[in-house]
């Protein structure tokens, strides 16, 4: 039975996000990469790819919602994952009855953990120059850190911090590479995991911080990063659709919603079946998608559910457009809206299927 009426998907190719997190992972060995599967595996479809690489024997993931921890625990209770945002008191019976991993970034949480009877796992956060989350007293998180080890039922298997400048200045990483390592000195334990690095700073740093176990390991996965050119990374996602209809302007006509376009000279149009319900935002008109390799201009108001772009003559209804993928590069189309590869994964909706690959 068909179950997709529309011709307009998203190829992931797990294969690629998989060799992409190995070549990361080879880069930082013998620190391990933790990938980090939050907003759906950026948009990817979490459980396919943490399935994926279960099935390869990667078992420890990050993800910033409880709701995210859950549904990985659904493929495999022996998965660990790490849930790297905010929790509340309310949440710990959930957290120990599934054995889930949670940050402490408060000594107001520690406490509320404390009067919990039954188990619960952490990794304690210290805010390094970020100022989202984590402790920013750090005698308040070494008193915490102390009295953790006489409390039978928690357990601290890790302390971290997040860079909030990786990818553009080095000056301000540095200062937070110092105050977690002076941080770490005060420790009164090592405990069995720390990280600090995001991709940017794995690319660039990580290899100079000995006393790291573990990488939190992103948008390289996905095969793009500002710093991407440093390594060969695969594209994993590509969003394609097809021409649906084919209209002749004649010189002059004006083309949908507000009629912001007029055809210049005789013009083949062709509209495809994906739009602005669909992450398609109206900021695309002018950028440009491939058919047959060709690149073709995006014209006119982009719809709610439906595009119109300007085709050559040999273009037929039926053949595939590229939206984004190779060619226009997830980066290109971050450049077009303004923004960053980050927001662009995550702006493809639900209501385009995924289609895997490898
Ligand atoms: C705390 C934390 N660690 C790691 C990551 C992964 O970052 P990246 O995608 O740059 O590798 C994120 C993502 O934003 C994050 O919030």
């Amino acid at each position: 039975m068909r179950n997709q009426y529309r011709p307009t998907w998203l190829e992931v190719n797990l294969k690629h996000v998989y060799e992409n997190y190995r070549m990361m992972r080879d880069h930082i060995a013998p620190a391990q990469a933790i990938p980090v599967v939050k907003a759906d595996a950026y948009g990817h479809g979490a459980k396919r790819v943490v399935r994926y690489f279960y099935e390869r024997g990667v078992q420890f993931f990050a993800v910033s919602l409880l709701e995210e921890a859950l549904e990985l625990k659904e493929i495999a209770e022996d998965i660990d994952v790490l849930v790297m945002g905010a929790v509340h008191k309310e949440d710990f019976d959930v957290l120990s009855r599934h054995n889930i991993l949670f940050t402490v970034t408060s000594r107001h949480l520690f406490d509320a953990a404390k009067q919990f009877a039954k188990p619960l796992r952490f990794h304690m956060k210290i805010d390094t120059g970020m100022h989202r989350l984590g402790f920013k007293d750090y005698s308040e998180a070494l008193e915490v850190a102390s009295e953790v080890q006489n409390i039978s039922h928690l357990s601290m298997e890790g302390v971290y911090t997040h860079f909030a400048t990786a990818d553009c200045d080095e000056a301000y990483v540095k200062r937070q590479i110092s105050l977690f390592e002076s941080f770490l000195q005060s420790m009164p334990f090592q405990p069995q995991s720390v990280h600090v690095s995001n991709t940017s700073a794995i690319m660039k740093y990580e290899n100079d911080f000995p006393y790291t176990t573990h990488a939190r390991l992103g948008i390289a996965m996905y095969g793009a990063s500002l710093e991407g050119d440093l390594f060969p990374l695969k594209t994993t996602y590509t969003l394609k659709s097809r021409i649906v209809e084919i209209k002749s302007l004649q010189k002059g006509d004006k083309l949908g919603y507000s009629i912001t376009y007029e055809a210049k000279q005789n013009e083949r149009i062709g509209v495809l079946p994906i739009g602005y319900a669909d992450g398609m935002i109206r900021k695309n008109q002018g950028g440009y998608v491939t058919i047959n390799n060709t690149r073709c201009e995006i014209v006119g108001r982009i719809c709610m559910d439906q595009m119109f772009v300007r085709i050559e003559d040999d273009m037929r209804l039926g053949d595939e457009v590229v939206l984004m993928g190779e060619d226009p590069h997830i980066d290109e189309v971050a450049r077009r809206l303004d923004t960053i590869n980050y927001e662009v994964f995550c702006q493809i909706g639900k209501r385009v299927p995924r289609i895997y690959t490898e």
